[in-house]
């Protein structure tokens, strides 16, 4: 067989094919060959798709077909098709019916194909026990962060033990914050876990292996850690380790929010964000064929209504991983359940600059990512001392 084969489903051309089981070969320059030979090898994909994204919604549009022409020969009619008209008329397994792949991506498996199913080690009993919470903030740390875990605590992470926010005269009795572990590499990290988890109480680990990775199973376990634990949160927000948040801004911010039944998504939003080939995000093409992924909120900072947590692990685990834990939850996923995504531009991404105590001071700003230790703390200090220097530069958002 001539070309390469990459799609062999069932399709039903017009009445006179109607019995036929037609199969599709791909070949590099591009041609389409179409017999009535049955083959039904697997799907395997190995070029970039090219298709664009739907302004409007975060649907692939499909392909318009341009100049197809057609050869035949005694037994083989060949049509000359684009890629993305190639892709598009993949067809789902026992189906009969063309479907695009993006449908096919965005789909929940039938079967369980990323199982949740990591036992909680350590449950951060505790965290939630008081009242009602309405803001949990997930805190991803790795066993060996002592100093910077310590450093949220002494600093912005006060508001979860009823400390008032600088400025304030009421605490934030609603708003509790906790550290979100796998399986560290050593006994001896293991250890400062269960040290921090007696003195603290914060400590949240399940028993996969912590690694980069790993990263989306420790997101997806620490929503359904809330699910079981921390139930009926009105929000849950995911942050790093060297992240400053702003509790005082996030909370004017989330109590004027109107959380529609379908759920929100709120951060700071790739509109089309491309996918990248190589390097420390690179994807392969049978993990998303595509050339964008859909639009999703920065990981460094994002919040979750918590009347999505559920549906998220539930769907999350018949949709096949994707390592980028930023692009699975608040892309992926989202669209899948159909969540609405807010940008808001207090929210931070990977190419801010560092900030200063008074960027925070236009009420705007909720979070600050790639935040240093005695940054952190400066931060903290100028925000406690209300002594905020030469704030009139700063009137925009990243002075
Ligand atoms: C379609 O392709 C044929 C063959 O390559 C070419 O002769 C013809 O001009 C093309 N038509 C259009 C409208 O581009
Ligand atoms: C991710 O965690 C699972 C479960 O602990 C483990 O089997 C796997 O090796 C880990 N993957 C990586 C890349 O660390
Ligand atoms: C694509 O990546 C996935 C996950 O890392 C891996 O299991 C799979 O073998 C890769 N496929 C190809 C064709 O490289």
């Amino acid at each position: 067989m001539p070309g390469q084969q990459l799609c062999s489903r069932f399709m039903v051309l017009n009445a006179a094919t109607a019995t036929m089981v037609i199969c599709f070969y791909y070949y590099t320059h591009g041609w389409m060959q179409i017999n009535n030979i049955s083959n039904r090898a697997d799907i395997t994909i190995n070029q970039d798709i090219d298709v664009t994204i739907n302004s409007g919604s975060d649907v692939f549009q499909k392909p318009t077909v341009v100049n197809r022409s057609v050869t035949q020969t005694n037994k083989v009619t060949q049509y000359k098709v684009s890629r993305q008209e190639f892709e598009y008329y993949r067809i789902l397994k026992n189906t009969g019916t063309p479907v695009s792949l993006l449908h096919y991506y965005l789909t929940p498996r039938k079967e369980v194909v990323f199982p949740l199913n990591y036992r909680f080690m350590i449950a951060g009993h505790g965290v939630c026990k008081t009242k009602r919470v309405f803001l949990l903030i997930m805190c991803l740390s790795t066993a060996k962060n002592v100093k910077k875990r310590m450093a949220i605590r002494n600093t912005w992470g006060k508001v979860a033990r009823n400390i008032p926010w600088p400025g304030e005269s009421d605490p934030h009795r609603r708003v509790k914050i906790m550290f979100m572990f796998g399986t560290p590499e050593s006994q001896t990290d293991q250890a400062i876990l269960k040290r921090e988890q007696v003195k603290y109480g914060d400590v949240v680990q399940a028993d996969f292996v912590d690694s980069y990775r790993n990263l989306t199973i420790k997101v997806m376990m620490g929503i359904k850690w809330a699910t079981i634990y921390c139930s009926g949160v009105q929000y849950m927000m995911k942050v790093d380790d060297d992240t400053f948040v702003h509790v005082g801004n996030l909370m004017k911010d989330l109590k004027r929010m109107q959380v529609p039944t379908g759920g929100l998504v709120i951060g700071h939003v790739h509109e089309q964000p491309p996918v990248q080939r190589t390097e420390k995000w690179a994807m392969n093409f049978t993990e998303f064929p595509f050339k964008y992924y859909p639009k999703y909120a920065s990981g460094q900072t994002y919040v979750l209504s918590g009347n999505i947590l559920e549906k998220l692990c539930n769907v999350g685990e018949h949709m096949p991983y994707i390592f980028i834990e930023d692009v699975f939850v608040t892309g992926i996923l989202r669209t899948v359940i159909n969540t609405q995504l807010v940008a808001s531009i207090g929210y931070p991404h990977v190419f801010m600059p560092q900030v200063e105590p008074c960027t925070f001071q236009n009420n705007v700003r909720v979070a600050a990512t790639n935040v240093e230790t005695s940054h952190m703390y400066k931060i903290w200090n100028s925000l406690s001392s209300n002594n905020i220097k030469d704030c009139y530069k700063c009137l925009t958002l990243n002075c």
